[in-house]
């Protein structure tokens, strides 16, 4: 850490707080008027920063903000090669005075070490991931769209650096933090093919983490479902093929009833989503029950056959709240009239607003810049 300061607490303790004080090139020039924010690809445009960190003999180094651009990478790489590659998926808003935020960032921040920690990875300290991702994100905060359903998308991520294809721990890593202007993931509701012969995640494996190779894995078996005229998988869970998991990268729910009913987190199979932490909260202030429990396939259909199952959709930081409008299971498929749906289009409501800065943030979610 470069610096500290000394902070007053109401009881007069004196805390020593690190500081880290990041060095900033600035780019030459903006790239913010070549690009069209009113027609916005998911993660394909990044603004004109990006922040950077090495770690080396068992230390962060070289922090620094600096213009986007290309990474000089080895052949040997050991990331390239084994896979020590872990990210998370982090959202930035505009509200209508034109100041910033960062949706729980610190959520992110321990969800990353944790995967870092599954991955053999070094710990990335609070300084770097989340001091540092506010300074990227103030410095390049004319780039967050001011638009309904818009947002900066921040990528931090980590990945080996060592220069070795032999199988251990690689001893450095890069960290780094993008940052890229979004608009909806997904423009509709969505078709949902239930999966039972590939699956996501083992008990004992990496479901939990979020690392490059879940994602990677999950390519070829939605290539599948793709074909077929769907847009998704429903993941089942691994040794019965019964238990639902998650929706392509989206955690599920499932209002049955009055209850909201999701996978819970204990076998660990399931990413802890943090906007499924969210909407967990905010349908409980709108008198839900929420369940974190397994859920079998069987459930689902009679739910749907008794008229039970009222609605289905999907969570993530990129896709916020996304509806299932058709769920495939064998040859039984479920058809949802999404233009009916209360639940859903409600929690999504009240997210938007703690998001966009139209409501009162009540769980203190947002984090100015
Ligand atoms: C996110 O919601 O941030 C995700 O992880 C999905 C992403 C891989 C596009």
């Amino acid at each position: 850490m470069d610096g500290a300061f000394f902070v007053s607490l109401p009881k007069n303790i004196l805390i020593m707080v690190a500081t880290l004080e990041i060095p900033v090139t600035r780019a030459e020039r903006s790239k913010l008027n070549d690009i069209n924010l009113e027609n916005l690809p998911f993660g394909k445009y990044f603004t004109d920063h990006m922040l950077e960190a090495d770690f080396e003999n068992g230390e962060w180094k070289n922090v620094e903000i600096k213009p986007y651009q290309p990474l000089l990478i080895e052949p040997s790489n050991a990331a390239l090669h084994y896979g020590q590659s872990i990210f998370e998926g982090v959202k930035a808003y505009k509200n209508a005075e034109g100041q910033s935020a960062i949706f729980r960032p610190y959520d992110n921040f321990r969800r990353f070490n944790i995967s870092a920690e599954r991955m053999m990875m070094p710990q990335v300290p609070e300084e770097i991931f989340v001091e540092g991702m506010k300074q990227l994100v103030t410095l390049d905060s004319n780039w967050i769209p001011n638009k309904a359903d818009h947002s900066l998308y921040i990528r931090p991520f980590m990945f080996a650096t060592d220069e070795v294809i032999g199988v251990k721990p690689s001893e450095t890593y890069k960290f780094m933090i993008l940052l890229s202007p979004t608009g909806p993931y997904y423009s509709a509701p969505m078709r949902i093919y239930v999966e039972e012969q590939f699956v996501r995640a083992v008990p004992g494996g990496v479901g939990f983490a979020k690392c490059a190779g879940n994602y990677g894995a999950s390519m070829y078996p939605t290539a599948q479902v793709k074909k077929l005229g769907y847009d998704q998988v429903l993941w089942m869970d691994a040794i019965e093929h019964k238990y639902v998991q998650e929706i392509g990268t989206m955690n599920v729910f499932f209002i049955i009833g009055n209850k909201a009913i999701t996978p819970g987190l204990l076998s660990g199979t399931i990413l802890a989503g943090v906007t499924r932490d969210s909407v967990i909260e905010l349908l409980k202030t709108m008198g839900l029950t929420v369940e974190e429990r397994d859920l079998s396939i069987d459930e689902i259909t009679e739910a749907y056959q008794s008229g039970e199952l009222k609605e289905v959709f999907g969570t993530g930081t990129a896709a916020t709240i996304s509806m299932i409008k058709e769920l495939r299971y064998k040859d039984f498929v479920m058809e949802f009239d999404t233009d009916t749906w209360v639940s859903c289009p409600e929690v999504k409501r009240r997210m938007d607003a703690i998001k966009y800065g139209t409501a009162a943030d009540q769980f203190g979610w947002m984090v100015g810049v």
